[in-house]
């Protein structure tokens, strides 16, 4: 549906979308759907034609999309390919919204390199799939008149949260989340290779781990709580001594089962020496030995 002004212009930007991998086309189709006239540009041709037949225009050149429209939206692999395929190409006038995964000093010499004042990094929180639909997320940091100009079109992609002017706030937080994502996938490969090595269907034990993982996330407000406050000790609900003690029972479990354990060790033995000093504290006394390390 277009979305109208009170003076009757269309509220529906045009966008330029650089990059037509699963997650481009995604945007697109989605900018496309939402009624935001779009062009679009890959470096490998013959992945528009989907969004061609549904009104993207197809631009020749890198130069050709950037020059047709204010919003530039780039989804590439990674922030070394939107420098390379952005060199030479002028931005004049335009806001370059970047929504490649990346750190956040990318982020920030990136909008140095293109101009603070018109650029916004993002970092998008959904799958392909899922992009438009109810669970998507995307964070945005960076110029704030850049993000209120480009927000109608970045709505249509899901809940669209501005962090601040750092450009870097939107990869320290997508990168903070998907650090928490990759641990709970440690694990949960982990318990699957485990129930499958002794021979019980990874399929009808998932919804007893989505169970329990979902109970468990109720933890992560106080575990933040008792970061905040440096107090590891603080409403402690399962002390670390006895977590520690009943470690080797889930490495020893693996190994008679012939699943290596090597996803969980580097935990384990971080429990076990601050439990060493530290028994009637929460799991989150650990981060102390991070500190360390870093
Ligand atoms: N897919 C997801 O679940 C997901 C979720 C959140 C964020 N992201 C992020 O979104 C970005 C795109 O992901 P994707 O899933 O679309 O990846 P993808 O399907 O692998 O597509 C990669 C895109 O980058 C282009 N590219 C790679 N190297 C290039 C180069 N040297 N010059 C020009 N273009 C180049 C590819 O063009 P060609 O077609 O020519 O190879 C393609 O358009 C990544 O930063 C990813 O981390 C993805």
């Amino acid at each position: 549906m277009v979305g109208r002004t009170v003076a009757g212009m269309t509220n529906n930007p045009p966008v330029t979308v650089l990059g037509l991998g699963a997650m481009g086309r995604a945007l697109a189709r989605t900018l496309l759907a939402a009624g935001h006239p779009t062009t679009v540009w890959n470096r490998t041709p013959g992945k528009d034609d989907e969004l061609v037949a549904a009104g993207a225009v197809r631009a020749a050149t890198v130069a050709d999309a950037v020059a047709a429209h204010r919003i530039v939206l780039a989804c590439l692999l990674t922030n070394d390919t939107v420098d390379e395929v952005l060199t030479g190409v002028p931005l004049d006038g335009r806001i370059l919204v970047n929504l490649t995964n990346g750190t956040p000093a990318q982020a920030r010499a990136l909008a140095t390199a293109y101009g603070p004042d018109r650029y916004l990094d993002g970092g998008i929180m959904a799958v392909p799939p899922t992009i438009g639909g109810p669970h998507a997320f995307v964070l945005y940091s960076g110029s704030a008149p850049a993000y209120d100009e480009a927000r109608p079109a970045l709505e249509t992609f899901g809940e669209a949260r501005y962090l601040g002017a750092d450009p870097g706030l939107a990869a320290l937080h997508d990168i903070a989340l998907l650090s928490g994502m990759y641990g709970m996938v440690g694990g949960v490969l982990h318990a699957l290779a485990l129930v499958r090595a002794a021979g019980v269907s990874a399929t009808g034990f998932a919804p007893l781990l989505t169970r329990w993982l979902t109970a468990m996330a109720g933890g992560v407000g106080r575990y933040a709580a008792q970061l905040d406050a440096g107090e590891y000790g603080r409403d402690v609900v399962s002390n670390l001594g006895m977590q520690a003690a009943a470690w080797d029972n889930l490495t020893d479990t693996a190994r008679a089962e012939g699943v290596d354990p090597r996803l969980l060790a580097p935990l384990g033995d971080l429990m076990r020496r601050r439990a060493a000093d530290h028994p009637d504290e929460d799991l989150t006394g650990i981060v102390e030995l991070l500190k360390e390390t870093a």
